[in-house]
């Protein structure tokens, strides 16, 4: 099973970014906990990050009939971003939208998201073990 993992806007900031709300753990070390994780899943993991959103479409579009789910933090895109929406609906790539922080309980432009109107699954508030649940979820759906 493949999958990949998208970070977008200011994700490659944790661990300097408000580090009351994000942790303080790097980009790195969540990449880490991914591959680490994806590994004793037995999932063959690619990590993306990117500030652009332009980037992660086409990351999304290239992604099409190569990768069997996409797990999603687009950060502030999330709440703006009809293109990320579009791409992820034209290449029907099942998706889980993370989130490190529980977007519904903070401002009420975060709790609108366009993923969500495709994810088949949202996960927030748990920091990096949202992504290992994301991966767990893809693991347990094909594992009968
Ligand atoms: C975030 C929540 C977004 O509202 C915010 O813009 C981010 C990070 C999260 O992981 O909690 O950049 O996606």
């Amino acid at each position: 099973m493949k999958i990949l993992v998208i970070n977008g806007v200011n994700l490659n900031m944790i661990g300097i970014r408000e580090p009351e709300l994000y942790g303080k753990k790097d980009y790195k070390s969540l990449v880490s906990y991914i591959k680490k994780e994806a590994k004793s899943l037995g999932i063959e993991v690619t990590c993306f990050q990117s500030n652009y959103e332009g980037a992660i479409c086409e990351k999304i579009q290239k992604a099409y009939q190569k990768y069997d789910g996409i797990i999603i933090n687009a950060g502030a895109y999330t709440h703006t971003s009809v293109a990320i929406l579009d791409a992820l609906k034209a290449v029907e790539i099942p998706t889980v939208e993370v989130h490190l922080t529980d977007v519904y309980s903070r401002e009420e432009f975060r709790q609108h998201s366009f993923i969500s109107l495709y994810a088949e699954k949202i996960i927030v508030g748990k920091g990096f073990i949202g992504y290992g649940e994301a991966l767990k979820y893809f693991s347990d759906k094909t594992a009968f």
